[in-house]
């Protein structure tokens, strides 16, 4: 495992601004030798049978599970997000430890009948070799597991470049990880700035593959820069998620599942609704119910049980959030609730309190990017079809939301949406079983289910002649 020289990260408490701890950030030299190493494991690891493997996948699980209260503390204090949704989280990072070391057991290959009798014909699937990730600080432990189970499970060797905001989940998951007997050099973190060691990952020609999770921008650059090596990527990029509100819709069901997708990780989530589209003739029941829901909401340090909503995680992303709430109030939007902010910038802490608006409109900035916020704009249609037409009119395509009981909507608005995601009656369809992952500018691949571990592996096709 690496030693870390040069200057600091800084890791800071986004609800207190205090800092948590320093992280020693990794060199150039540092960096390429992780991958050096990654890559000389591989030849090791990827020989390791199958059910092996396996085995020590369920070991590193238990071992987080052991440490559950430990990790979910960490996550808490370096991203702010409420106590109970970090012990969640772990046990949503176990899941897809769990699932992939149930999948290492099941990487299958096939014969083809030949045009010959002379001839066999057998195809197998390989680990790709050594994957670089870097991933994101809203999710710190699952995503960096949704990454490493099926890697570590397809036989290929890891090293991972956690958020600069949020690397004590990772750093604390990989030192379990060699615990639980995975060797070192099969998994390993390195620390620094995402432009700095993502140029590293796509550079060299140790790794062939790069797994992404977070903004379009920063997607859209890896995987030019995977280019010149012709490396494999899988991208899960931004979301502008569409909430849509069928006539029948069961209102009161439909608000507490707002709630969930919409404030979850105080609604710095890809999948999370950010657009509100409800009929015209139940707009004001919903309205009036959301924002009787989200009123009960408590806002405050994720470390008290009671929180609900904790803090922004850094001073950019409040700005973003009161940017495009003020645009939608000056262009006429209502405000239902919220608004309100407890902000210290000398001490660096942002809390937003959750807010709804109505009347929002097309014009609107928070109708067409991506919020990251508490925030909830309703807007409302007339048809379907102008419905499905807003919904649509986004280059994403991470998650959609529908709520009706009348099948015939559901199957009309799940056939039209160009979403990888919908929840259909269901605000939180993220699992460790089911294909994540989005069409157009929102990713591509998929991470969890059988899907997710397709992508680190490669297929050999072998033609035995003159039998
Ligand atoms: C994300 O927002 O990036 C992931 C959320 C999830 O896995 O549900």
């Amino acid at each position: 495992m690496l030693t870390a020289t040069s200057e600091n990260i800084i890791v800071k408490n986004p609800a207190t601004g205090e800092v948590v701890q320093e992280v020693r950030r990794h060199s150039k030299e540092e960096v390429n030798k992780a991958l050096e190493n990654g890559h000389k494991e591989f030849s090791r690891w990827s020989r390791i049978n199958a059910h092996e493997r396996s085995r020590l996948l369920r070991n590193w699980s238990n071992i987080i599970q052991e440490n559950k209260a430990e990790i979910a503390e960490i996550m808490t204090r370096e991203n702010g997000k409420p106590l109970k949704e970090s012990l969640g989280e772990v046990n949503y990072a176990t899941s897809y430890i769990d699932w992939y070391a149930e999948e290492a057991l099941r990487i299958y290959g096939r014969t083809i009948p030949a045009n010959s009798e002379s001839k066999r014909i057998i195809v197998s699937r390989h680990p790709i070799g050594l994957v670089a990730a870097v991933t994101p600080w809203n999710f710190p432990a699952a995503m960096m597991t949704r990454k490493a189970a099926p890697a570590l499970a397809a036989g290929c060797t890891f090293v991972v470049k956690p958020a600069v905001e949020t690397p004590l989940t990772t750093i604390k998951l990989v030192e379990l990880a060699h615990e639980a007997g995975i060797p070192e050099d099969a998994i390993q973190y390195v620390n620094g700035s995402g432009s700095v060691i993502g140029k590293l990952f796509t550079d060299s020609q140790y790794v062939r593959k790069i797994t992404f999770t977070g903004s379009t921008p920063v997607g859209k650059a890896l995987i030019k820069d995977s280019a010149d090596t012709v490396k494999h990527v899988t991208m899960e990029l931004g979301g502008h998620a569409p909430l849509i509100i069928a006539e029948d819709a069961d209102i009161d069901f439909a608000v507490s599942q707002t709630i969930l997708s919409k404030f979850r990780n105080a609604g710095q989530t890809c999948v999370c609704a950010n657009r509100i589209l409800v009929h015209e003739n139940v707009v004001d029941d919903f309205a009036n119910k959301l924002t009787e829901a989200v009123n009960q909401l408590k806002v405050g340090n994720g470390l008290d049980e009671s929180t609900d909503i904790g803090p922004i995680i850094n001073e950019k992303g409040y700005e973003k959030i009161v940017e495009q709430v003020n645009d939608a109030i000056n262009k006429g939007a209502e405000l239902l609730t919220g608004n309100q902010y407890e902000v210290n910038k000398e001490q660096g802490y942002y809390f937003v309190y959750p807010t709804v608006l109505k009347n929002v409109d097309e014009r609107m900035v928070i109708m067409q990017e991506e919020t990251f916020g508490p925030i909830a704009p309703i807007t409302s249609f007339k048809t379907l079809e102008e419905a499905v037409e807003i919904a649509n009119s986004t280059l994403y395509g991470l998650a959609a939301y529908f709520f009706t009981n009348d099948y015939k909507v559901g199957t009309y608005l799940h056939e039209n949406l160009d979403f990888g995601i919908i929840g259909w009656n269901d605000g939180a369809p993220s699992a460790a079983h089911v294909p994540f992952g989005g069409m157009k500018e929102s990713g591509l691949g998929r991470e969890g289910g059988i899907e997710g571990i397709e992508p680190y592996l490669e297929t050999k096709y072998l033609s035995i002649g003159n039998l």
